[in-house]
Formats: structure tokens, sequence, C-alpha cells
């Protein structure tokens, strides 16, 4: 279990408090005018990582008061109960353990309800190992004996974004395998998809931890119908893989016993990606790869664990999250990847991070008397430019930003690499800067100087990268996750369960009913109104 702390009533978050009464005014550029060895002081190196958060709203101080706040709210406790395997998802009476599934030694163990959970994860990813190699040298084959050419993904939330973005992500790393991934319940959207396809040489992967979702479960089944009604009365089952802790659920859908993996109640969805779950990217990119993926989380894990916080990423971007959250109360976030590839990472962290920080009660049950989960956001750079960074400079509100850059690119002889990157350094630099005084005056006359005009002082992290490559984006996504957590303890929340979503999946399930039968019950007047209206001219063949 973890602590129930109320920040709020710390001494640190008393001193922050006060220590934002100074700092609310003070601009950066004076901060970077008056200290030049501010960058040199204010990054940290790690790996082939490099994070400066030297165009942040903080001092020295600040950062002091930060880790202070940390250390009073026990964050090392947390951070190894998470490890040790503690039931700290208290309201879904869970540990929480997606570091286990990055563990690639072999003598380790992590002990839950006296069992080793490593042993099973390892033989899991020896199965996925074994499979994977199977499917790409065409050994496993279609039911006529033909190698597969395509695999459709069918799952959502967490057995969706994360797979999804990694294989998009790795796009340089691909196998031959057309890899699809069917989430929404969007029969138009699915249609297209099928239509692309030969069901002969289509594997289908149902992953699902709860295999209850509704969405997956009739797009998994919409999808066996077309298998079926295009290939006649064969067996298919070589067809199906199905991913879940519910294995009699799946099995009765039709998936083999042999072809189903396990899921495990401590990973919650949106960190399922190492597991299973990421069959997809196994396949996509190769097992190799994968497990450079999960070599790379494990690298960050560790250091998580066992670097002071003060040079800790997941710790620092954290709080600094938190300075801005709590006390500057800027509400959202950007992150800006400036790599094509890395287009699908603000959706997977909007699920990471708003699912698991967006509570309102504290972990006693109260409500909470400060801001907990800030809104994520974002899209590559440099199109990105192109759309809202206007409002970064010059819009009423301030959005801290992480821009995420690669010092050098997959291919070598890419020249425009440099274009690319000039911009991401570009922009955080305007964005500190702005543009004032006499700098503006040659631009137009004095009227037109006034809307040329930008302030500066808009803070940003910057994290560059060596490369893209299984291992760094690995990191990166953990470097993510544990923030995640960081914030969640620092709130007094629980980040691991998610009874919001779930509520909204009993409402939307009486609804069907009423649509069904026509017979729509007592809403408030706005829904029913809308029911109404979509009975009646829903045209149904
Ligand atoms: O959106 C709620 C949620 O439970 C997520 O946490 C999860 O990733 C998603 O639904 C899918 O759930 P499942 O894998 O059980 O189908």
């Amino acid at each position: 279990m973890l602590e129930s702390i109320n920040p709020s009533g710390t001494l640190a978050w008393k001193k922050l408090r006060e220590h934002y009464g100074q700092m609310e005014f003070v601009q950066m550029q004076e901060l970077f005018a008056k200290d030049p060895e501010r960058a040199n002081k204010m990054n940290i190196q790690w790996e082939d990582f490099l994070l400066d958060y030297s165009k942040n709203k903080i001092t020295e101080e600040t950062i002091s008061l930060l880790l202070e706040l940390a250390n009073e709210l026990n964050l090392k406790d947390a951070i190894q109960a998470m490890y040790n395997g503690g039931i700290i998802n208290a309201t879904e009476k869970r540990a929480v353990l997606h570091t286990a599934l990055r563990d690639l030694s072999d003598n380790s163990s992590v002990i839950v309800n006296g069992e080793n959970v490593l042993t099973e994860i390892q033989e899991t990813r020896e199965r996925i190992k074994a499979f994977t190699a199977k499917v790409l040298d065409g050994s496993y084959t279609s039911y006529s004996g033909k190698k597969f050419t395509d695999v459709i993904n069918v799952g959502i939330g967490g057995s969706d974004l994360g797979p999804k973005m990694v294989v998009h992500a790795l796009a340089n790393y691909r196998t031959e395998l057309g890899m699809h991934y069917i989430s929404n319940i969007d029969d138009d959207y699915l249609q297209s998809v099928l239509n692309k396809l030969n069901p002969e040489t289509t594997l289908v992967l149902i992953v699902s931890k709860t295999f209850t979702t509704q969405e997956t479960i009739e797009n998994a089944k919409k999808i066996k119908y077309w298998l079926e009604s295009s290939l006649g009365k064969v067996d298919l089952s070589s067809h199906y893989v199905g991913v879940s802790v519910a294995i009699e659920e799946a099995m009765s859908f039709g998936v083999k016993r042999e072809n189903i993996y396990p899921m495990w109640d401590f990973v919650g969805g949106r960190f399922s990606l190492w597991s299973a779950v990421g069959i997809s990217i196994a396949l996509a990119v190769g097992y190799d790869h994968f497990e450079q993926l999960l070599d790379g989380a494990h690298t960050m894990d560790k250091h998580f664990k066992e670097a002071d916080f003060k040079e800790n990423l997941p710790v620092l971007m954290a709080l600094l999250s938190v300075w801005y959250n709590n006390f500057y109360g800027y509400e959202t976030e950007a992150v800006v990847p400036y790599s094509q590839l890395l287009g699908k990472l603000p959706a997977h962290l909007q699920q990471m991070i708003m699912e698991s920080n967006g509570k309102n009660k504290d972990r006693n049950g109260n409500p909470v008397n400060y801001q907990t989960g800030t809104l994520i956001w974002g899209e590559v750079g440099v199109s990105a430019q192109h759309a809202f960074f206007q409002l970064f400079h010059q819009g009423t509100k301030v959005i801290p930003i992480d821009f995420i850059g690669f010092v050098n690119p997959h291919f070598k002889e890419s020249t425009n690499h440099d274009i690319l990157m000039s911009n991401f350094f570009g922009q955080s630099e305007a964005l500190l800067k702005g543009k004032i005084g006499e700098e503006y005056e040659s631009d137009g006359g004095p009227f037109l100087s006034n809307f040329r005009e930008f302030c500066g002082n808009k803070p940003s992290n910057t994290i560059l990268i060596n490369k893209l490559t299984p291992k760094s984006l690995g990191e990166l996504i953990a470097l993510y996750e544990h923030k995640t957590f960081v914030q969640g303890v620092i709130w007094n929340i629980y980040s691991f369960d998610q009874f919001g979503v779930e509520y909204g999946k009993i409402l939307a399930k009486n609804i069907q009913n009423e649509i069904k039968s026509k017979n729509i019950c007592e809403h408030d007047s706005s829904t029913a109104f809308l029911l109404r209206y979509f009975v009646k001219n829903r045209v149904v063949e």
C-alpha cells in the first residue's frame, strides 16, 4: 500500500508556494542573462539521452524545493513498493509490475502471492519468440499452407495505442508483414481495411486483457465472419491468436489454447505493450528488435530506481510538471517530437497519462483540494509549427512543451535532418527569447511592430536522443511511464485504476439496448432528444 499524505499540507508545498510568489513574474531571459552557466547546470546526460531543462521557470532553489517535496512524500519508498510487487493499485487490489515484463535477466525474481512472476513472463517471451520466427519464416502457415502476408491487431486503448505507436515508430526496422490495427467500432473503416486484404493469408490477433471490451469483441466477430464467408467451411483456427487474462473466453471465441498468450492483472492496459500485447510489434519488427525495446525500457527502469532524484530523468520531469500544474496553474502540456515516426506518441501518452492521473479523489477517498492530471496533447514538428505554434508564441496561455529530437537520423545520407533539427532548436529558442524592444523597429514601423512583438519566456524541456532505435524508444516510453507514476505519488492519487472509463462503457451498453428496442428510457432532456432523433432517422436495411 502507498501512504496517503496530502501534498498541499506538507512543509515543502508551503515553501514552494512562497517561492512561487517570488518567481511568478521572473523572466527566464533574465535568469539566462544572470548566469551564463545555466544550461551547463540544468541538464541531465544519461546513456544516449540529454535532457536540457534550463528553459524552465525555475532556479536552483525551485529544484531543491521540489526535491524536498518528493522526499517529504516518501517517493523513494513508493518506487521501491512498485518494483517489489506491493499492492499499490489498492482500489483494484493489485500489484503494478509492468517493469517485470522487461526484466530480461535470468536470475531476478519478483514475488507476488508467493510466486515468482518472472517465470511465466519469461516463458511467454519464449513463446512469442518462437511464434514470431515461425510466422516470419513461413513455417507457421494459414489453413491452406500459405505464408501469412498480413496481420490485423484487434484491440482498443492499451491493447492498440502502444503497439501501434511502436510499430509506426520503428518503420525502418519492419519485416515484410503488413500490419493493420482495428480499434474503433466503425464498420466503414473496418471494411476499408478488409477490402485490401487477402483472407487466405491474414492472421488475426485479438488483444483484450478482459476479453469483454465490446468494441474489440464485435470487431473480432466481424473479421471472423469475413474470413469464414470468404474461405468457406475450413478449419481457420490457425488464423487466430488471442492475448488475454480470460483464457476461457478467448477459447470460446474460437482461439486454440496453444494460440492464447497470457496477460496479468498486475499489468494495466496502458502499460502493457511490453507483454504479449506487443506481439504485433514482434511480428512487425522481428523478435530481436522487440527485445531491444524491452531492454531499453529496463535500462530506464534501473535509472529510475537507482539514480539520485536530482539526476533522475522521470523524477525531474514529473516535478517540473507539478511545479507548472500546481503553482503556475498551467493546465496543459504539449509533446512535440521532431520525427514523423513518433507521430502516434502523443495519443499513446494521452491514455498513459490522462487515464492514470485523471483522478479527483485522494488515496483516502476524499476530494483533492489541488489540481491533478495535466492535459497532454501534441503533434510532430515541423508540421505542428504550421498548425498550433502560433498560440505558443503569441497566445494568452502558457503551455510547457517537451521537444523531442534525435541527433542522428536512421539513414546517414539524410540531408534534411539538419533542416528538421534547426527548426527544433529554433523554436525553443524563440519561445524563450521572444522578440522585443528595438529589434522590431525595423520590421515595419511602430503600429505593425506591436503585432510582431512576442514576449518569450515560454517554458520547454529539450529531450535530445542520439538516434531513434528500438532501445532508445523503449527508454523514452518508460521515461514517460515513470513520470506518470511519480506525479500520481505526489498528488496522492491512485494512478492504476480507470473507473471513469468503465462507467462510460456501462452507459453505452444500456443505450444500445434502447436503440435496438426503439424504447428510449429516462434520460436528461438533451440525451433523450438526441436519442429520439437518432432512432427516428436511422435507416436499417
Ligand atoms: O479504456 C478503458 C480500458 O479498460 C483501458 O484501460 C484498456 O486499455 C482498454 O479499455 C481495453 O481493455 P481490454 O484490453 O480489456 O480490451
